[in-house]
């Protein structure tokens, strides 16, 4: 067994990792982490951590190059600093939708930041939902992915909405919805979405299902431009929905997400907090954030006493 844990950030989300600290009951390390004046990033540790089990928790979000750099140089350091293992803890991966060599002459950027991760010296990973399950097969080191959707369930069972229908916003999610709408007990819809070209642009075609009348709730694992879950919202009420929840994992959320759902046609957005806001915030949409750091905590709690971590979801 290693020696204790030590849990260190970037500048990524340090409200996230400070709550993860707080719920394992230990204090977040000292570890300084800036860009000087040429951008470039300097890391240094404040505490001993020889021999220490190592947790760098660190989204990877906007400034996405640079906080992924921060990420790979507190990897390395640590390695440098004899740490006993590294657990490199990626809330959010990104990187992901570049999964796989669909076009001409483009790259697999997820596989090459999987490189780049285990090059720098990372012994293991703890994510939650990435973007596509093959992710997982691009490291050749043991990696944890957990899945936040069970919160995202509970939290509608626990406000009790009326049999609401799970709408899966393109063809990608339909098993995601069918797997929450069986631990809620109620009825699907997917929405067929048409994507042209790489201009971020999706348009949602036709719907399979019945709505009218019906509350719904849009679930996906990120929100970027909110373009797909907005195109399915507009869709949902020209077919009659009675209500429009909209929730996703990562709040990934670029400026022009904040234009396409805060809007009237939307009653709630629920997300987690994977990944802070940082291009705006919801001025009149009613919003709900559900904290991912005690799924976070106990995982790690896991890995450190080699306790299963599927368990968690049993
Ligand atoms: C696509 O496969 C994903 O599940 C999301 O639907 C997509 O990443 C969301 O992007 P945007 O908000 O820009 O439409």
């Amino acid at each position: 067994m290693f020696q204790e844990m030590a849990v260190f950030t970037g500048n990524s989300h340090r409200a996230l990792a400070e709550s993860v600290a707080r719920h394992l009951e230990i204090p977040l390390g000292d570890c300084e982490v800036f860009q000087f004046s040429n951008e470039e990033v300097f890391v240094r540790y404040l505490d001993n951590i020889r021999e220490r089990d190592v947790f760098i928790i660190q989204p990877v979000v906007s400034p996405v190059n640079t906080r992924l750099m921060e990420l790979l140089i507190m990897i390395d350091a640590a390695k440098r600093a004899s740490a006993g293992r590294i657990t490199a803890v990626i809330p959010y991966y990104a990187y992901g939708r570049s999964d796989k060599k669909d076009q001409p002459r483009v790259p697999v950027t997820a596989r090459l930041v999987a490189n780049f991760i285990e090059v720098a010296g990372a012994n293991r990973v703890l994510t939650i939902d990435m973007h596509a399950g093959q992710i997982q097969g691009f490291f050749n080191i043991p990696l944890d992915e957990l899945t936040a959707f069970p919160l995202i369930a509970e939290y509608l069972r626990s406000e009790s909405f009326d049999a609401p229908t799970i709408v899966a916003p393109d063809v990608g999610r339909a098993k995601l919805a069918r797997d929450i709408a069986s631990r809620l007990n109620c009825d699907i819809a997917i929405v067929d979405k048409k994507r042209t070209g790489n201009n971020e642009h999706a348009e949602a075609m036709t719907l399979i299902g019945d709505v009218a009348g019906r509350d719904c709730l849009v679930i996906d694992d990120e929100i970027l431009t909110g373009g797909t879950v907005a195109s399915a919202v507009r869709l949902l009420r020209e077919r009659g929905a009675r209500s429009v929840r909209v929730a996703c994992v990562h709040p990934v959320m670029s400026a022009k997400a904040f234009e396409a759902l805060d809007i009237p046609e939307v009653d709630e957005i629920v997300f987690t907090d994977t990944l802070p806001l940082v291009h705006g915030e919801f001025k009149t949409v009613p919003t709900r954030v559900l904290s991912i750091a005690p799924l976070i905590g106990d995982a790690m709690h896991r890995i450190h006493t080699g306790g299963s971590v599927g368990a968690l979801f049993r």
